[in-house]
């Protein structure tokens, strides 16, 4: 099911990030992908233990993607939904056959999960920068998590900034928020449970 073989070494990796960072600096947003502290975290979490869809906004090169895969149900699907072509190259390498690969912006999510027929979805990982995003769409993106979700799914974000918390107030409420130093930055992981 899933085959962990082709996972690139942590050079190549670095490298990938950096030369996307100099090319396109407000997708990516960071110098380095997540680390394995991170995306352990992650995977490590109940409800994406416990889930049957899943949807992961800004795979990259797929580091949580691999992460959450090794924990979730072999009946569980992930759909990834990635904006930079060379991302989604490596992420279609992943050779999983619960992982779904979209090449798209965020803002596609609505559409997306009703035609991989994954609604209600009972976990959204978003690893996009909110922080860099037009209002516009960051606060469509938010709308789209959240009607996508079923009443009691999870929202986790892992941000530098705290500007995802004003924007997922007004839906979502209080979010819970983890510090995670072990990370190149260090982030936050901020989770909202939708009520009902
Ligand atoms: C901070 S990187 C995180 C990458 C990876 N998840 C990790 O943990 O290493 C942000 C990722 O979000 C992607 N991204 C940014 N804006 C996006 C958008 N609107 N829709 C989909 N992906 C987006 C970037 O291309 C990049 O892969």
């Amino acid at each position: 099911m899933s085959d962990t073989t082709a996972y690139p070494n942590l050079l190549t990796r670095l490298w990938r990030y950096v030369v996307l960072f100099v090319r396109c600096p407000d997708d990516i947003a960071s110098l380095a992908p997540s680390s394995a502290f991170l995306t352990r975290k992650l995977a490590g979490l109940p409800c994406v233990q416990n889930a049957k869809h899943i949807v992961e906004l800004g795979p990259g090169d797929g580091g949580v993607t691999r992460d959450l895969l090794e924990a979730m149900s072999p009946q569980a699907r992930l759909l990834a939904i990635e904006l930079l072509p060379d991302l989604v190259e490596v992420l279609q390498s992943i050779n999983d056959d619960r992982l779904i690969v979209e090449h798209a912006d965020a803002c596609e999510l609505a559409s997306l999960v009703e035609t991989h027929h994954l609604k209600p979805v009972d976990v959204v990982v978003s690893g996009i920068p909110f922080s860099i995003l037009d209002r516009e769409p960051a606060t469509q993106i938010i709308e789209a998590i959240y009607d996508s979700l079923t009443p009691g799914g999870t929202f986790v974000a892992y941000q530098v900034r705290d500007e995802i918390n004003g924007l997922a107030l007004k839906r979502f409420g209080e979010p819970e928020i983890t510090w995670v130093p072990w990370n190149l930055p260090p982030v936050r992981l901020f989770q909202w449970t939708k009520p009902g």
